[in-house]
């Protein structure tokens, strides 16, 4: 532990002296735990950060809105349509997984606040007959695949400092849920400090901490590099990466024809959207401009902008990102090579903090800035982007918010996955009696063509289901 003077004179020079205001008063373990934590600190990057809190308070950030006057929606192939092109990106796709050269990202890192979920959000159980967990269901889809092209999908799952030692627990509990231990790569992901709402400080949560969130999912570049991620998927040969979130139990990273898409086109990062229906969705956009596409988010999209449409009255900016994305390994290591690659997003939150009496403020108002990367930022600095829309109802139901919310709550989770199974369940000929709920196996149900096979079949009682099952296929 260095001496407390030094501990001072850096506090002193980066101007947060009160950072020690109890120092006097902590055990010798306590004070330990302090200076760790400010002596592993990035200066500098705290010092970008309050200069965009300053931004933002004086409203300069605000003041240069984003000119999207030549913009366009991009270009997006359809998920499932009959198209030559589809039959040879699947195709193409399957080749690639039967090479085993894809590997899988899953980012569980984030706090969940919405949920208010006692636990990683990936511990949430969500199953709508099985009960499974986020995490039995996304992990799942791996093992089917696997069994499916006979290869391993290998998988970095990114925590946080809140999510780490209960989702690390959690994987031992359940037997990495299927999967071989050797086949994942844990990885924590980095934070940063909360600044006051005057830019100024730095805030302690407790005696001996201060204050600090998760950097985001774009901490999954920064954090994959220096945790030797990289280097253990290019030990693995896996040449395309796919990313995806912890909360989308419907979410289909390992598409074939997805995948295919993207190597077909040599894109460096390819990306999945659901079309956007009405303007006031908050969801960020892929939008084209000059040979540049970004995600623009929706707090950037004027209303007018974000209520434009097209001659087919589709909106101008329909391709509503939902963060499933693929990239090449080569431009993921090219990114993190560089320094900046992401930009640094703000958001003003309610931070608890220890006031100068040393009790723990709960404020019930925001009075903080948090700081984020986003993953999305990587797509300007792609040479080819592709941009997949798929079905939301095939693919997209995320869980953020608490019981009872009207949208992305375990509700309409639990309505969507059981229309999803249903609707499967018809095509391959069965019947689901009104009111029942269903659920399709992730470990065993890839897609339709395992829905037909014998074993399926043989565990659904004739082709009429009357009660709640989960579905399973040999
Ligand atoms: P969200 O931005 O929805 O955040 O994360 P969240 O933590 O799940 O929920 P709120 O906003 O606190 O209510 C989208 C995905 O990105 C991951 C989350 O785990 C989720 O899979 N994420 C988010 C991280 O891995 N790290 C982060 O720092 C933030």
């Amino acid at each position: 532990m260095p001496p407390q003077t030094a501990l001072s004179s850096l506090l002193n020079q980066v101007g947060q002296p009160g950072l020690l205001a109890h120092w006097e008063s902590l055990s010798t373990p306590s004070q330990e735990r302090l200076a760790q934590q400010l002596t592993s600190f990035d200066w500098d990057q705290i010092a970008a950060c309050r200069q965009l809190a300053a931004a933002r308070r004086s409203g300069q950030e605000a003041a240069m809105p984003l000119d999207l006057s030549t913009a366009r929606t991009p270009p997006c192939h359809r998920l499932g349509e009959a198209t030559a092109a589809a039959t040879a990106a699947t195709a193409r796709g399957q080749k690639a997984l039967a090479a085993g050269t894809v590997g899988a990202v899953l980012v569980a890192g984030g706090q969940g606040t919405r949920l208010g979920f006692d636990g990683p959000k990936g511990t949430f159980p969500i199953g709508p007959v099985s009960k499974a967990t986020l995490f039995e269901i996304l992990l799942g889809k791996l093992t089917a695949v696997q069994r499916r092209y006979g290869q391993p999908v290998p998988l970095a799952i990114m925590t946080s400092t809140a999510t780490d030692a209960a989702t690390r627990e959690f994987l031992t509990r359940t037997n990495s849920c299927g999967l071989d231990p050797d086949q994942i790569f844990l990885f924590c992901q980095g934070t940063l400090p909360a600044v006051t709402d005057n830019a100024d400080r730095l805030l302690l949560d407790a005696p001996d901490h201060v204050a600090v969130a998760p950097d985001g999912h774009g901490g999954m570049l920064g954090a994959l590099a220096a945790r030797g991620g990289l280097d253990w998927f290019k030990a693995r040969n896996c040449q395309t990466l796919v990313s995806f979130q912890v909360d989308n139990p419907l979410a289909m990273p390992l598409h074939p024809e997805f995948l295919g898409h993207h190597l077909l086109s040599d894109a460096a990062f390819s990306t999945q959207v659901v079309p956007k229906l009405s303007p006031e969705e908050r969801v960020g956009v892929v939008v084209e401009q000059a040979g540049v596409t970004q995600v623009v988010e929706y707090s950037d999209l004027s209303p007018a902008l974000a209520a434009e449409r097209l001659a087919d009255g589709r909106l101008r900016f329909f391709a509503g990102s939902i963060a499933i994305h693929a990239f090449s390994h080569q431009f993921l290591e090219q990114a993190a090579a560089t320094d900046d690659s992401l930009p640094l997003h703000i958001a003003h939150k309610k931070v608890p903090y220890l006031n100068d009496a040393g009790q723990l403020v709960e404020p019930a108002i925001p009075n903080a800035y948090k700081f984020e990367r986003f993953i999305f930022d990587l797509m300007p600095l792609a040479d080819q982007v592709t941009v997949v829309e798929i079905d939301p109802a095939e693919g997209f139901a995320p869980l953020k918010n608490p019981q009872g919310a009207p949208s992305d709550s375990p509700e309409t989770v639990h309505q969507a996955l059981v229309a999803h199974a249903r609707r499967h369940l018809a095509a391959a000929g069965m019947t689901v009696a009104d009111g029942i709920d269903v659920e399709l196996d992730a470990t065993t149900i890839l897609d339709d063509d395992d829905l037909r096979r014998p074993a399926a079949a043989s565990s659904l009682a004739g082709n009429r289901i009357d009660k709640p099952l989960v579905i399973r296929s040999g």
